[in-house]
């Protein structure tokens, strides 16, 4: 696929932060778009501003991703609507900080469900058509957590991990069929993630001294949809850190995260 002119692209978790901004920016290649997430008005007003500005149509869809039976409404909806999708982006996600121990598991669980469960369900369910059609993408959001384990982010980054590890594999299974999966991996963005995941002031702070803007981190996306990239990492330190996880002991890249997430 070289041009997203007339496409539809599908993207969870629209409604704020990097998922809008995918929004935004398919909108200004001229693509059709169809936005998940569960706030509706914030969507309906992006939908109203990106259809004024670029004369794209822009579907609607609220629904809480986080529950079993969402992914398949969800198909069952576009499917209603008459869409085809084209371009499926799995953003909708979030984190839990904290130690394991004291964190709510029925919030790890719904985690659980819409990191991982509801993305593969997705891909699943939107991939075939892809292929029949000898054309589509699918995005991952991954995140840098995915390289190693996270200490007070742990459950989290070990959903990552699975997405990574599962868009490469799909990345491989399809990229001679027309259809390019790609993982994105962000690093730390300056989004409401880190209310959302409540990882507390010293690590937040850390985190997001060298933050990319959500812009940024689209852009490199886009980059890595054209040069058909199994894996995206959102700016060279992120890069560099990812890599530089491999060469060392993973005991003490554990421990390096750990002090990170600590607010040390
Ligand atoms: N920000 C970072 O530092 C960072 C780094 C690496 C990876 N990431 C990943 O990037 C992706 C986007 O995160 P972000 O940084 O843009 O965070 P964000 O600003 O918190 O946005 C998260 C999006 O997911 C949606 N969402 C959350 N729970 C949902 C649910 N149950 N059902 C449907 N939609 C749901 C939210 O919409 P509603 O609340 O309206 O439902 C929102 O649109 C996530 O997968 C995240 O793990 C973020």
């Amino acid at each position: 696929m070289t041009s997203w002119n007339g496409k539809t692209v599908l993207i969870t978790g629209a409604s704020v932060g990097i998922g809008e901004c995918f929004a935004r920016r398919f909108a200004k290649e001229k693509a059709n778009l169809i936005l998940v997430a569960r706030r509706k008005d914030k969507m309906e007003a992006i939908a109203a501003d990106i259809a004024k500005a670029h004369g794209v149509t822009v579907d609607v869809i609220a629904k809480d991703l986080g529950k079993p039976e969402a992914a398949g409404e969800l198909f069952a909806e576009t499917e209603e609507l008459g869409l085809k999708v084209d371009v499926l982006i799995n953003n909708a996600g979030f984190g839990i900080g904290g130690t394991f121990a004291d964190s709510a598991l029925d919030r790890n669980l719904e985690m659980l469900q819409l990191n991982i469960t509801t993305l593969v369900e997705l891909t699943h369910r939107y991939l075939p058509g892809m292929i029949a059609r000898k054309d589509g993408a699918i995005i991952n959001v991954a995140s840098t957590a995915a390289f190693q384990a996270v200490p007070y982010l742990g459950a989290y980054a070990a959903t990552k991990a699975f997405v990574l590890s599962f868009s490469e594999a799909v990345w491989d299974e399809c990229r001679d069929q027309g259809v390019h999966v790609m993982a994105l991996c962000p690093g730390a963005t300056a989004t409401e993630f880190f209310d959302v995941a409540q990882v507390g002031a010293g690590a937040t702070t850390n985190m997001l001294r060298n933050a990319q803007t959500p812009e940024q981190v689209v852009e490199n996306a886009m980059q890595g949809l054209r040069s058909k990239n199994s894996v995206v990492v959102s700016g060279f330190v992120n890069s560099l850190m990812s890599i530089s996880s491999r060469f060392v002991p993973r005991d003490l890249a554990t421990r390096i995260a750990g002090s990170m997430m600590k607010g040390k």
